[in-house]
């Protein structure tokens, strides 16, 4: 049996330390009790520092056994992870839970499904994240919190006036080197994805404004701020952050997956293309290895029983039609559902309450299915998976975030940028292999959308096959912030 502890050291030992002795006790008692074979379990202990997320305190994983030709195999040659939130689990619950997901192992599974089995990316987590940002003023309202207020520290950084500050400083070097070479075009475009309240814009105005009147160069009236974003309610209350702009803002409908399709007229134009606690919110795959073969995290949406019981309960329908009402949810949104199902939703006060409970309940099943032919993966359009294995083979077993989206998003915005332009990205990116042995990197809620750490080193490697410098650095403005910046530009 393999005991591993994926926590940082402060969480281990010191004030700050969980007792992970007693729980690691009862595991053990409770494996060694149900499991006849110890040599195909692992246990995996995590410190999972979102309160809210998808998993119980404990959680048992099946691995699929790793062989080209499974048939070949002796009997039942299935292993087991079981999972353990060293922050929730009780000692003394955990040996009775655990020892009743053990004799479930050959039963039925007591939670309902509402998908099949399949990769992290395209998971019904993201149909609800989709729709938190589609539908942020209701959620809102219901909770009276704003989404700002759920992201690390409290605040965007988007909204930090002296980072601002120095980025347009920088464009303003670099437009009057060009100048002075007759190199700068008449139109200098900005695009920001992913834009939120607009906050990060104004801000960025704002001081654009102030410093172009400051250093008479009249930049300003030849900027272009295009602001896009998948989420036409985002967009409306980002327009109003920047309506005092009116002249040099657009604001354009776009997948961040494929900002060229939207884009097109932008290409090679972009001076700068600003990213801001987005990459963490788009959907990825997770893959681990074990033992030095690699496996797919696949997954799949669960309510446990006595939450759906009591969802179903408070919409007049039974379990069983929970999979297809969340379809629906998702589908049409909290305003159409009340409208086209009275009869569970009469108001959509009513169908907001679904969501958020139904939000609240969800957890997400995982199993480990070998990933034999890497070189079959695809991590994005045209990015094949070979591409992860130095990285997931630099640091023994380790089980990592794929960032697929990040990694779309990423590879398809690079071509937008002017030969002297600057990607710049502010968020969570995992930056050293180890991160992921030492600590716990989603998939989280904040409130009613999905974080994940992003893989840094599978997009710097994706920037430099592509001709970009890709480098990472600390926050300047914000002390204590796990927040990184990166930033991609041309070799050229
Ligand atoms: C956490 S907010 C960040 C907002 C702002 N940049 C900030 O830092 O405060 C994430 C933003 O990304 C947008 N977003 C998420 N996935 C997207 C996608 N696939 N395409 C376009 N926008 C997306 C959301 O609508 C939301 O505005």
């Amino acid at each position: 049996m393999l005991i591993e502890l994926r926590a940082s050291d402060d969480r281990l030992r010191g004030p700050k330390a969980v007792d992970a002795a007693p729980i690691l006790t009862s595991a053990y008692r409770a494996i060694a009790d149900s499991l006849p074979d110890l040599s195909r379990v692992r246990v995996v202990a995590d410190y999972i520092q979102y309160r809210q997320n998808f998993r119980d305190a404990v959680e048992l994983r099946r691995v699929e056994p790793w062989a080209i030709d499974s048939a070949t195999l002796d009997g039942d040659a299935r292993s087991w992870e079981v999972a353990i939130d060293l922050r929730r689990a009780k000692p003394d619950l955990l040996e009775a839970t655990l020892k009743d997901a053990l004799d479930e192992t050959n039963g039925t599974s007591s939670r309902l499904p509402l998908e099949q089995w399949g990769h992290g990316s395209r998971s019904v987590i993201w149909g609800f994240n989709g729709l938190y940002w589609k539908a942020l003023s209701l959620w809102e309202q219901a909770t009276g919190k704003s989404y700002e207020s759920a992201l690390p520290g409290g605040e965007s950084d988007a909204r930090n006036v002296q980072a601002a500050r120095e980025l347009i400083l920088k464009l303003f070097e670099l437009w009057d080197n060009l100048s002075t070479r007759r190199a700068l075009p008449e139109e200098l475009y900005v695009l920001e994805i992913g834009v939120g309240n607009g906050n990060q814009a104004a801000v960025f105005l704002d001081e654009f404004r102030r410093l172009d009147r400051e250093k008479g160069h009249g930049y300003y009236r030849r900027l272009h701020y295009l602001m896009g974003d998948y989420s036409p309610h985002v967009l409306d209350l980002a327009r109003k952050a920047v309506a005092h702009h009116p002249e040099h803002v657009s604001s354009l409908v776009l997948d961040a997956l494929r900002p060229t399709e939207t884009l097109g007229f932008l290409r090679y134009k972009a001076f700068l293309v600003y990213i801001s606690n987005v990459y963490d919110n788009l959907p990825t795959d997770e893959i681990v290895r074990i033992g030095g073969h690699l496996f797919q995290v696949e997954t799949r949406a669960v309510f446990d029983r006595s939450a759906a019981e009591s969802l179903a309960t408070s919409v007049h329908a039974k379990p069983d039609d929970l999979p297809e009402l969340v379809a629906r949810l998702l589908r049409l949104g909290p305003e159409l559902l009340a409208e086209v199902l009275p009869e569970h939703f009469p108001t959509v006060t009513d169908a907001v309450t679904f969501w958020r409970s139904a939000w609240e309940a969800l957890r997400l099943e995982e199993r480990y299915v070998p990933l034999i032919e890497l070189d079959t993966y695809e991590i994005a359009p045209e990015i094949g998976g070979e591409l992860l294995r130095p990285i997931v083979e630099a640091n023994g077993d380790v089980r990592m975030h794929v960032s697929n989206g990040a990694a779309t998003s990423f590879a398809d915005t690079l071509p937008l940028l002017h030969p002297h332009g600057v990607l710049q990205c502010h968020d969570l990116f995992v930056t050293d292999i180890h991160q992921y042995v030492d600590g716990f990197r989603g998939p989280g809620k904040y409130d009613g959308s999905v974080v994940n750490w992003v893989n840094g080193r599978l997009l710097a490697a994706i920037g430099n096959r592509r001709g970009f410098d890709v480098s990472f650095a600390s926050f300047a403005h914000r002390t204590g912030a796990n927040v990184l910046t990166m930033t991609a530009r041309s070799r050229d």
